[in-house]
């Protein structure tokens, strides 16, 4: 019986140390991801452009599928998810407005590929596109941007 009991608890302490031993490389694994050199290598934009000339045509399809969720097909504002936005503290601009987008070409740029980091949470919605498009996605796409007030003068 002892003998019984005995190698029951040895196999039990294997197993803990087994889970022990899995665990500690889990927690190696998040320790090396928030290493700076290793954030840092990541940091980079992943989708190198296609060399695929820059067109608002282009980027009205990329506008369909990236953007009109938030600022409706039209630019309006109105795009399904911008009715989750908190009023009062989190605010869509209506992309028809040349204001908003005469002159800004720069800016508008960053804040497409960066999002607006220069508004506080919660204010600070929309995502950073630069992991997600090239940089000539992100322009041909800001020139499709660009049309939208002519266009809305039409409708
Ligand atoms: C998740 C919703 C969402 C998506 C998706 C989204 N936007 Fe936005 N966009 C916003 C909001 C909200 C703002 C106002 C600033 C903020 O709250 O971040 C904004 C602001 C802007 C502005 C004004 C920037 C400025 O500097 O004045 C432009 C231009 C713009 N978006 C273009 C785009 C384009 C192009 C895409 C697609 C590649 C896109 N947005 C995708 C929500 C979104």
């Amino acid at each position: 019986m002892k003998i019984i009991f005995a190698v029951s608890l040895v196999a039990g302490m294997a197993i803990i140390g087994a889970g022990l031993g899995n665990a500690s490389e889990k927690k190696d694994v998040g320790q090396a991801a928030t290493k700076s050199s290793l954030r840092d290598s990541q940091a980079k934009p992943h989708f190198k452009n296609t060399g695929a000339p820059v067109s608002a045509a282009r980027g009205e399809a990329i506008f369909i599928d990236h953007c009109a969720l938030c600022h409706g097909l039209h630019g309006k504002g109105d795009g399904p998810r911008s009715a989750f936005f908190q009023q009062g503290i989190q605010y869509i601009p209506d992309l028809t407005f040349e204001g908003l987008l005469k002159g800004r070409d720069k800016e508008l740029l960053q804040s497409i590929s960066e999002g607006l980091r220069r508004l506080p949470e919660p204010a600070y919605v929309m995502p950073q596109f630069k992991y997600i498009l090239s940089e000539e996605e992100i322009k041909s796409v800001l020139a499709y941007v660009k049309t939208l007030p002519a266009a809305a003068k039409k409708h």
